[in-house]
């Protein structure tokens, strides 16, 4: 019996899988430093009264046909036959901490292959692969990544979302039936991040255990926590398909996207450490390992009103403030003027750029500056040549009128002429001028996405994919930054092909305090684009200080989004200030371990990163609200090591500090503002730092390092 017991095993998490007669994850958890395969026959369970005569498992593709009676992992038909899929395994084969099972049903016809590859970071990457075996379609209607969780995994805490304001965290508790996240926006989108996380009750961040997923998937999706009657949960991810989306020919396979899992003993930051080194370790490819530049993008700044010689005078003044990137954004192409129209037509405007692009790009690169342009390639306006010519190229169902969304349809992707189209006029761009990066913007989602009649939000998001990987391997030394209007399309699958994210369209930096926190759960600062906006934030007309928007961006792959011609002096030294400050931290915030840190209001959030060696820690403290209580309390540094003794240091504040008396908010400042302060390591997690008394919408950034 031992050897149906396969283990893969990483220094925090194991995973065991009972492979025989079929797949089973029988153990997901802490890492076992005793594990032996007799011990799993502690897990056969009962089999109670009132029900099946039988123990029914919850296998790896959780077949109803076990006697579930919950959401399978598969669903589909040949033509209304072969429809309850019951698969038993074949063949198994472990490499390392990489289990392969394969399975069939030979009265279904169709072949399983599950793959489970358990990471050093503790991230699980599980996917299944569906072949039919036999003549006749088989219509894939669901086609899911079921993980088991434990009993006590009772609440579950899901992200909400929409423009300006995504990953917004929520959370149930779940006794009975299931929890269902579901997207048909065609792309990863804003309102449900493909992720969820159950906990043991009031589980938090530095408390309780938790198993969190992520869907590698930037389409339709679907993510599950169930409970069965008899008290199991497990969890479900999947691609959402269309009606009559996927039939597999004979012969043919179809994968689930990879799904991510990552288990904790120490709450969220332990769940979030692991995803972000899983991420540095094996998906985030950053060119020869450079310092993340600070970027300015023109977009806030101009909008459409492009002119170069006054871009030109963007670029120097930005170059003055320490800019190492210089991006204009949209309105570059022929007739794109303002958002109704031109999406389609990539050529350039020569009424704005009679004399081309390179002077921009000279001007730039002579400033010592990169050069980013953005494009959206997927779209396709009504009125632009590109329609004008071929109005079939548009995603759609024939016979229905086409909602447009920012005034603009869907290309077609999968007609062929249309992708190569599209490559050639990005070849075009991105060959024949010096650019290092590009901005690649998606601003409508899919509605009735169809292909010769045909449901294709699925095949659509694959030609997404393949134009990029495309143009990737064509121009290898180009970035890549998904947007889509804002953080529409975040996930792990695009991280692969790109560089980093802009979270948001929003950079009002209270409003941001809390996107990009709620990014942190799966994403690591330095692919969060993070820029300083204007004073009065266009997404909301909220005004804030210079010091609340410069450490706001800190915490991320920092850039300028605004005019820094017209900005005034005191705005202008403010960049300044905040460039250099970015690039003095930028390897410690984008290299160590991210904590996000619980305090007594939730007015106030703090969170850090620590170096890997420990030897420094750099925390920021946001006063988003008015707090209830007079004194914020201590701040308990996670994270440093406990035998060390740091020297505290105040790095940036707002102007109490300065006064010595602390403003209006304070008489006495706390006692390490005033004089030099080391504590151990211990002492700062356990019993922590006085925080002064903040302001609403402001913050202060506080280094401790390593005597
Ligand atoms: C989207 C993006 C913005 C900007 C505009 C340009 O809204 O999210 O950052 O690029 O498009 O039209």
């Amino acid at each position: 019996m031992e050897t149906n017991f396969h283990r893969l095993t990483s220094t925090v998490t194991d995973i065991v899988v009972k492979t025989q007669p079929f797949a089973e994850i029988v153990y997901w958890g802490p890492h076992l430093a005793h594990f032996s395969p007799q011990d799993c026959g502690s897990l056969l369970r009962p089999v109670a009264n009132g029900r099946l005569d039988v123990d029914s498992p919850v296998t790896l593709m959780a077949e109803l046909g076990h006697g579930l009676f919950g959401s399978p992992g598969i669903e589909g038909h040949r033509n209304g036959l072969d429809g309850s899929p019951v698969f038993t395994t074949v063949e198994v084969r472990q490499q390392g901490e990489t289990l392969i099972i394969f399975s069939e049903d030979a009265s279904a016809g169709l072949r399983l292959q599950s793959e489970l590859v358990l990471t050093t970071s503790g991230v699980l990457k599980v996917r299944h692969g569906l072949t039919n075996l036999r003549a006749g379609a088989w219509q894939v209607n669901r086609f899911a990544v079921t993980l088991p969780v434990a009993e006590r995994a009772f609440e579950v805490m899901a992200f909400h979302g929409r423009w300006i304001r995504e990953f917004q965290p929520h959370r149930v508790t779940l006794s009975h039936d299931g929890f269902v996240l579901e997207n048909r926006r065609g792309r990863t989108s804003h309102e449900h991040f493909p992720a969820l996380i159950a906990g043991t009750q009031s589980f938090g961040e530095q408390h309780g255990e938790v198993w969190g997923v992520h869907l590698g998937w930037s389409g339709n999706h679907r993510l599950k926590c169930e409970v069965k009657t008899d008290g199991r949960r497990y969890l479900q991810a999947e691609a959402l398909y269309l009606p009559g989306e996927i039939a597999l020919e004979e012969g043919e396979t179809l994968y689930t996207p990879w799904l991510y899992a990552s288990h904790s003993t120490h709450g969220l930051n332990g769940m979030s450490q692991q995803f972000h080194r899983f991420l540095r370790d094996e998906v985030i490819r950053f060119p020869d390992n450079k310092p993340r530049p600070v970027h300015l993008n023109t977009w806030e700044g101009i909008y459409f009103d492009h002119q170069p010689e006054y871009i030109m005078q963007m670029a120097t003044q930005a170059a003055s403030l320490g800019v190492e990137r210089f991006i204009i954004d949209d309105g570059w192409f022929k007739g794109r003027n303002d958002d109704h129209a031109a999406l389609g037509d990539w050529y350039l405007d020569e009424q704005k750029y009679p004399n081309g692009l390179m002077p921009v790009i000279n001007h730039v690169k002579a400033l010592g500056m990169e050069f980013g342009i953005w494009v959206e390639p997927e779209m396709i306006n009504p009125d632009s040549d590109l329609y004008r010519a071929h109005p079939d190229w548009v995603l759609a169902l024939p016979g229905y009128p086409k909602t447009t969304g920012r005034h603009q349809w869907v290309l077609n992707l999968n007609i062929p002429d249309a992708f190569d189209y599209l490559l050639a006029r990005m070849s075009w761009l991105l060959g024949e001028h010096p650019v290092d990066y590009v901005k690649w913007d998606m601003n409508r989602e899919l509605v009735q996405p169809g292909h010769e009649g045909r449901a294709a939000a699925d095949a659509q998001t694959r030609q997404f994919y393949r134009l990029l990987d495309t143009l990737r391997n064509r121009f290898p030394h180009i970035e890549f930054e998904s947007c889509a209007s804002g953080g529409g399309r975040i996930d792990y699958e695009v991280l692969a092909r790109s560089h980093r994210f802009w979270a948001s369209d929003n950079n009002d930096a209270l409003e941001r305090s809390a996107i990009q926190r709620g990014m942190s759960y799966f994403f690591p600062p330095e692919v969060m684009g993070a820029h300083i906006g204007n004073r009065r934030c266009h997404a909301t007309f909220r005004q804030h200080s210079i010091e609340f928007r410069g450490l706001t961006a800190l915490f991320g792959h920092m850039g300028l989004e605004l005019d820094p011609v017209t900005a005034d002096a005191e705005e202008q030294a403010g960049y300044q200030r905040y460039a250099a400050l970015y690039k003095q931290w930028r390897e410690l915030i984008h290299t160590g371990d991210l904590w996000r840190v619980e305090m007594p209001e939730a007015s106030t959030q703090a969170q850090g990163v620590v170096s890997q060696d420990k030897r420094q820690g750099l925390f920021l403290v946001s006063q988003l609200t008015m707090p209830d209580y007079t004194l914020p309390g201590a701040l308990r540094v996670p994270g440093l090591a406990p035998d060390a003794r740091y020297q505290v240091r105040l790095v940036d504040h707002p102007n109490i500090a300065i006064t010595g008396e602390g403003g209006h908010t304070m008489r006495k400042l706390p006692g390490w503002m005033n004089e030099p302060l080391s504590a151990t390591g211990e002492w700062l997690a356990q019993a922590g730092l006085q925080l002064p008394v903040l302001d609403p919408e402001s913050a202060i950034l506080i280094a401790f390092e390593r005597v």
